[in-house]
């Protein structure tokens, strides 16, 4: 995880950068690649293999600007544009939809700059387990294994392998370290995938539904293996809400947070504006330190080990259990 946001008093939204998508192709059927270079002369801030990218977009569903969060998959190491790639489906919130209705080639974009919520660990053996648009953070983490001599593969899943983006390039350049399952046949066997892997294996997870729990669960029980797991579906915040008090550790001031409402939002009507994006638990950019309470997690950002530590939160859905909480504001 990034240090966590602490002290925030004022305004501070992410800063952002003008681009302007420069090419765009289709993938498959669903999802099309978005080249993004900066509006004005010069080089875009850097990034890690597993970072993603904050896009705002115009237009969403009711006219607003949306924020969402897609991994970058080109090479970090080319700061002249963004390479994104777009799932028409993956947000059913509208986002990705006005992406492709709205963004065409000349059209200029808001993004912040790159974050990393999913970066390479040391690890003697690594696996990446790909689902659909999934694929995206695994492109730059598999090159920057590949580069060194530890083993990998990578495990593709897809209905088709016309649905499974960037399977032929992953192929041409990675050749038999990368496997693809095709659900059209039948679902894969995780069990069979990842029996008995080696002690030190990090284990990467993208995709959709109930991917990551259900690759968790199958290595649950071998030892000294790590897994990591990214999301691109906002995590389900619906459970039950109760009200509950938001101390500020500078001040002292408590204001309550209704059930009806996030901590996010009740700071921000009391004028203690904390950094957002997303707003929905997915990028990490919300995330305050906690003083002391216990924390409801509901964000799809923090490990089970940080979310344990109690340390931090993402203020824009996350609660309570204890009553109240007291935050490094
Ligand atoms: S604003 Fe994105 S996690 Fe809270």
């Amino acid at each position: 995880m990034s240090a966590p946001v602490s002290a925030v008093s004022a305004v501070s939204a992410p800063s952002t950068v003008t681009v302007t998508v420069t090419a765009r192709r289709p993938l498959t059927a669903r999802v099309d690649e978005f080249r993004l270079e900066p509006a004005a002369p010069g080089v875009l801030p850097g990034w890690t293999p597993g970072a993603h990218l904050d896009v705002t977009v115009p237009g969403g569903g009711a006219g607003e600007a949306l924020v969402r969060q897609y991994s970058l998959c080109s090479d970090p190491a080319d700061r002249s544009g963004y390479t994104i790639a777009v799932d028409r489906a993956a947000d059913s919130r509208g986002g990705s939809t006005a992406l492709h209705e709205l963004a065409t080639v000349g059209t200029p974009l808001q993004v912040g700059e790159p974050r990393n919520h999913f970066p390479l660990t040391r690890a003697l053996n690594y696996v990446f387990v790909a689902g659909g648009i999934g694929v995206t953070p695994m492109i730059a983490l598999a090159a920057q294994v590949a580069r060194s001599d530890r083993p990998w593969r990578m495990l593709c899943l897809a209905r088709t392998t016309d649905a499974m983006p960037y399977l032929p390039e992953l192929r041409s350049t990675f050749g038999g370290a990368v496997s693809f399952h095709g659900s059209s046949g039948g679902r894969v066997d995780l069990a069979a995938e990842l029996a008995d892997l080696p002690r030190g294996t990090a284990v990467y997870v993208c995709g959709p539904g109930t991917l990551a729990d259900d690759v968790a669960a199958v290595v649950a029980d071998q030892p000294a293996v790590d897994v990591f797991t990214e999301q691109f579906t906002a995590p389900d915040t619906s459970g039950e809400t109760t009200s509950f008090d938001v101390s500020l550790a500078s001040s002292g001031e408590t204001f309550t947070v209704p059930s009806d409402a996030s901590v996010l939002s009740v700071l921000e009507d009391h004028g203690r504006l904390v950094a957002s994006s997303c707003r929905e638990g997915m990028c990490g950019t919300c995330e305050v330190e906690v003083v002391s309470g216990e924390v409801d997690h509901r964000d799809a950002v923090l490990t089970p080990e940080e979310r344990a530590e109690n340390e931090s939160m993402m203020v824009c859905v996350s609660r309570c259990f204890s009553g109240r909480l007291v935050l490094d504001l």
